[in-house]
């Protein structure tokens, strides 16, 4: 069994990841509470304590990031940078730490989402931050090249995040949750490589 781990399994998106794939991968969680390895994103330190005694990972699934939504007139610049922090960084933090556990050929995924392609009125951090993810790990991809993969999963909305988001997308298509999770899946055990998987129509 393949040996994954996916920081972030207690979110929204984390969870449908998690209970989908428990029965054919091997996943060790991680997250701030509640996962088998305890870290901060934003903390370089703790993520390295944290995988200090991991080994021969197949694959890394990063879907974490809080954002500040607000009109860029009035987000405070310190949001705006901690936004940035959160999830563009965060996720570089992640791949960064992790290179020197993976095995040959292993699956690095990352997630960003509609905002940079179609923006929303107080989505100015999400999509400079979606956009920093989707450049990131495409010129990720020809660096590794040979080593390991890179994709990054784009969805919008999930299904699973009405209630939550829902009155910041209106009109907006909503990604399912089966498509969304066989997206991360097609990264992990598929053969695509540099790609950003854009789980909405083009319009
Ligand atoms: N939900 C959507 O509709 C949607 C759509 C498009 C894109 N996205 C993107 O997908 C990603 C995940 O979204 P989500 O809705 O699943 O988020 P979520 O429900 O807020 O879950 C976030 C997960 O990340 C962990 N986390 C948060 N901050 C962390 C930190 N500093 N260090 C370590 N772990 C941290 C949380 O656990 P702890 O609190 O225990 O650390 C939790 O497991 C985000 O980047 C989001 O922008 C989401």
């Amino acid at each position: 069994m393949k040996k994954i781990l996916i920081v972030g399994a207690t979110g929204t998106i984390g969870q449908a990841i998690y209970n989908n794939l428990k029965n054919d991968y091997q996943i060790i969680t991680a997250g701030r509470h509640n996962a088998d390895l305890i870290l901060d994103v934003t903390d370089r330190q703790s993520i390295d304590a944290a995988f200090q005694d991991l080994e021969n990972i197949d694959g890394v699934i990063n879907c974490f990031g809080v954002l500040p939504f607000e009109p860029f007139e009035q987000v405070d610049m310190q949001n705006f940078a901690q936004g940035i922090t959160d999830k563009f960084l965060g996720q570089a933090n992640i791949v960064q730490a992790i290179l020197p556990k993976l095995n040959h050929g292993a699956s690095i995924v990352l997630t960003s989402g509609i905002l940079n392609h179609q923006p929303i009125h107080t989505g100015v951090c999400a999509a400079a931050a979606n956009g920093a993810i989707d450049g990131f790990g495409q010129a990720l991809a020809l660096e590794l090249a040979g080593k390991a993969r890179v994709n990054i999963v784009s969805p919008s909305m999930v299904a699973d995040s009405i209630d939550a988001y829902g009155a910041f997308f209106d009109g907006y298509e909503v990604t399912q949750m089966d498509d969304l999770v066989n997206a991360y899946r097609r990264c992990l055990s598929g053969i695509i490589n540099g790609q950003v998987i854009k789980l909405f129509k083009q319009i």
